[in-house]
C-alpha cells in the first residue's frame, strides 16, 4: 500500500525519476500521487488526486527541474483521495515527507504538536512525520538525528524519505515493518519501496533492515544505524530483476501478460523439484529437522494466496496424510489460539509484505509456535525473514492487481511440499508419478489457454449481469472460490461461490435466467455429483457455463454451455483450471471497460490491517 521513491542526482532531472519510479509503483496504490522537488527556486511539489501520468504532466507543465526531490504514489488509509492529502506533506516551507504504511500513534502525536502551534492541513497521519521533523530540526539542524528522535516516537509501520529545504543534497529514510531499499548510481541514490522502481536507473541494491535510517548524499550511504542506535553496514546487491519482465511488451494489461506467463513460471518452479526432486532442503536448511518433527500444519493467508492454501489442503491430506487446518490471517490472528509446537506453521503470500499475515505469523509466535515456512514470490521480502523455512515462487513479478502466475505457482510449490512431505512420512516411496505430471503441466497450462477464443465468447453475457455464482466440490471448489474473486475484483460484478453440494442448503434461492452459474467440474470421482447439482440448477432456469474436461459426457445445450480442456491432468487439475477462470474474468472486464490491472479500491500489496 502505498509507494515511495526519492533520489538526489548530481547531472540529472530528478523529475524524471520520480515519475517512472512512482508509475512502476503505481500497483501499490493509484488514488493519488505527488513529488516534492528542491529547485533553484526552493521547494516545489506537485500533487494530484488520480494517476501518476496526471501529476507528471502537471509537473511538466510547471516545468520542475532539480536535482534532490521525493515522491509517492497514495492508497487512501487516513483521510480520503484528495490533493491535501496527497503525499509529499511539507512542515514549514522546510522539511517533505512520503511515507508508506501507518503511524498507529498519530493521534496522540498530532495533539503534541498542534499544543506546539503546528497547524495541520491533511487528514493523514503522515503529517505528523513531517511536522515532529521539523519541531526537532529547528533546534538541531541535523536532519539525520533529527528523523532519528522523531521515529522513536512513532508506533506503527513506516518507511519514509525526508529532506529538507536548506540541505539540497541529503536525504535521511528510515525503515520499520515496510519495505525500503537504495540504490546506489554513479553520482546518484535512489531509494524506492520495491526494486522494480530503480532498475532502469540502477542495479546496485541495499536492502534496509527494520529499524535502519541512513543519510544519503549522491555519492551513496553517508551514515546508517541499525535499530539499536548502532552504526551498521549494508550490504548492496546486483538485482538480476529484468525490465523487460516489467515492461508490458505486446499484451493490452499486465494481468494478460501474467495469464499467459504462467506456462514459464510454473515450469520454473516446477524445475525446484524436477532437478533437486522432492527433497526437504528445498524449502531450507533446517527443514528435514522439521519435517520429521512437526504432526500438523496450519496455513495462514488472505486472498487469492488463502485460495491456494485451501487447495493445498486437499494435498497435503491425501498425498503426505498431515492434518492441515487453513486460516484467513486477519481472523487468526485476533482470536485466542491452541500453540502447538509440533504444527509447522506456514504462509503464504506473493507480496510477503501483507500485514494481516505477517502478523498472524508474529501471533503465531508469540503464542509458541517454534516452525514455520513462507512460501513467497518476493525475495527478502517481510514474511521469508521473519520464517524459519522459505520457498520461493518464481513467477516473476507480477503487476497486475489481480494474482494470477503467483496463485499457480504457488501451487506448485504447495503440491511439492505435499509429496516431500509424503515422502518423509514415509507415505511415498516411488514419485515418479507426481514428477511426471509436474513436467506435463506447462503443456496442459498451455492447452488451457487455447481455451481463449471459446471463453471470449462467454464474455459479453457476463458482462450484463449483476451477479454470478460459482461452484466446484472437492479439491476444485477453492478454484471456484477464485473464480469468484477474480470476477469481482476486476468487473466488479457481484460472484460467489459454494461447493455444488451446499448450493440446496440455501444459495439455490438465488438461481434464476438472470444468474450465470459457472461450475468446475472435471471428470473425478466427484462428477457425478457435481453434474447432480447441475440438474438442480437446469431445473430452476439457471444457466449453466462448466469449464470441464474432454469425455466426461456433459451435454451442452442452449442453457448448458461447456468447455473443455483436452485431458483430465489428475491431480494437478486444479492448477489447470484455473486458467479459464482467470481468462473469463479477464475478457468480462474487456468488454465492461474497467481498468484491468489496477481496479477500484484495491492495492497490491496490502501494507495496512
Ligand atoms: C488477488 O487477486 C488479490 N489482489 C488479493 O486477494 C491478494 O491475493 C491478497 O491481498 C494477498 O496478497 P499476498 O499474496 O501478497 O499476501
Amino acid at each position: 500500500m502505498c509507494g515511495i521513491v526519492g533520489s538526489i542526482r548530481t547531472n540529472a532531472n530528478v523529475v524524471e525519476f520520480l515519475t517512472d519510479g512512482l508509475k512502476r509503483l503505481e500497483y501499490r496504490g493509484y488514488d493519488s500521487s505527488g513529488i516534492a522537488v528542491q529547485t533553484d527556486n526552493g521547494l516545489k511539489r506537485v500533487r494530484r488526486v488520480g494517476r501518476v501520468a496526471l501529476m507528471e504532466q502537471a509537473a511538466k507543465d510547471k516545468g520542475i527541474y532539480g536535482h534532490t526531490g521525493i515522491g509517492h504514489t497514495r492508497w487512501a488509509t487516513h483521510g480520503g483521495v484528495t490533493e491535501p492529502n496527497a503525499h509529499p506533506h511539507i512542515s514549514g516551507d522546510l522539511i517533505s515527507v512520503v511515507h508508506n504504511g501507518i503511524i498507529e500513534n498519530f493521534e496522540a502525536e498530532r495533539t503534541r504538536l498542534q499544543g506546539l502551534g503546528y497547524v495541520f492541513e491533511s487528514q493523514t497521519d503522515t503529517e505528523v512525520i513531517a511536522h515532529a521533523v521539523h519541531d526537532n530540526y529547528k533546534k538541531t539542524q541535523d536532519l539525520f538525528t533529527t528523523v532519528q528522535q522523531a521515529c522513536a516516537n512513532f508506533h506503527g509501520a513506516y518507511a519514509i524519505a525526508v529532506i529538507a529545504n536548506d540541505k539540497p543534497s541529503q536525504m535521511v529514510v528510515a525503515r520499520m515493518g515496510c519495505p525500503l531499499l537504495i540504490g546506489l548510481g554513479k553520482g546518484e541514490v535512489f531509494i524506492a519501496s520495491d526494486v522494480s522502481a530503480v532498475v532502469a536507473f540502477t542495479r546496485e541494491i541495499i536492502y534496509l533492515e527494520d529499524g535502519d535510517i541512513a543519510q544519503l548524499t549522491a555519492d551513496g550511504v553517508a551514515k546508517l544505524i541499525d535499530k539499536t542506535g548502532k552504526t551498521a553496514t549494508r550490504t548492496a546487491t546486483t538485482s538480476q530483476v529484468s525490465l523487460a519482465s516489467l515492461e508490458l511488451g505486446a499484451y493490452s494489461h499486465f494481468m494478460q501478460k501474467e495469464i499467459y506467463e504462467q506456462p514459464k513460471a510454473v515450469a520454473d518452479t516446477a524445475e525446484i523439484f524436477l532437478d533437486a526432486g522432492f527433497i526437504p532442503q528445498n524449502f531450507g536448511k533446517n527443514a528435514e529437522q522439521v519435517f520429521k518433527e512437526i504432526d500438523s500444519i496450519k496455513i495462514l493467508a488472505c486472498g487469492t494466496s488463502y485460495y491456494s492454501a485451501l487447495t493445498a489442503k486437499y494435498w497435503l491430506e491425501s498425498i503426505a496424510k498431515i492434518a492441515t487446518d487453513v486460516e484467513i490471517a486477519s481472523e487468526y490472528r485476533y482470536r485466542d489460539v491452541i500453540a502447538n509446537p509440533k504444527q509447522l506453521v506456514i504462509t503464504i503470500s506473493q507480496s510477503g509484505e501483507t500485514l494481516d499475515t505477517m502478523e498472524a505469523l508474529k501471533y503465531a509466535q508469540s503464542q509458541g509456535h517454534t516452525h514455520s515456512l513462507a512460501i513467497c514470490n518476493v525475495m527478502e521480502s517481510a514474511l521469508p525473514r521473519a520464517s524459519e523455512l522459505v520457498f520461493y515462487t518464481r513467477a516473476g513479478a507480477e503487476i497486475g492487481v489481480a494474482s494470477t502466475k503467483a496463485f499457480t505457482t504457488q501451487l506448485v510449490a504447495l503440491f511439492g511440499l505435499a509429496v516431500t512431505l509424503g515422502k518423509v512420512r514415509g507415505f511415498i516411496s516411488d514419485d515418479s508419478e507426481y514428477s511426471s505430471a509436474l513436467r506435463s503441466l506447462p503443456n496442459d497450462i498451455q492447452y488451457a489457454l487455447n481455451l481463449e477464443p471459446q471463453i471470449t465468447t462467454w464474455a459479453s453475457k457476463f458482462a450484463e449481469k449483476p451477479s454470478a455464482l460459482f461452484l466446484g466440490r472437492g479439491i476444485h471448489y477453492p478454484i471456484a472460490l477464485e473464480g469468484a474473486l477474480k470476477l469481482k475484483e476486476i468487473t466488479y460484478i457481484h460472484a460467489e461461490s459454494y461447493p455444488a453440494g451446499e448450493l440446496k442448503h440455501g444459495p439455490l434461492a438465488l438461481v434464476d435466467d438472470n444468474m450465470p452459474v459457472v461450475v468446475i467440474a472435471p471428470n473425478d470421482n466427484l462428477l457425478d455429483k457435481v453434474k447432480a447439482n447441475m440438474q438442480e440448477v437446469s431445473a430452476r432456469g439457471g444457466e449453466l457455463f462448466v469449464f470441464s474436461d474432454l469425455d466426461n459426457n456433459v451435454e451442452a445445450s442452449d442453457k448448458v454451455h461447456v468447455i473443455r480442456t483436452p485431458r483430465h491432468v489428475g491431480v494437478l487439475s486444479p492448477i489447470v483450471h484455473t486458467i479459464p477462470v482467470q481468462l473469463l474474468a479477464y475478457h468480462v472486464a474487456l468488454s465492461k471497460g474497467t481498468d484491468v490491472d489496477k481496479p477500484r479500491n484495491l492495492a497490491k500489496s496490502v501494507t495496512v490491517e
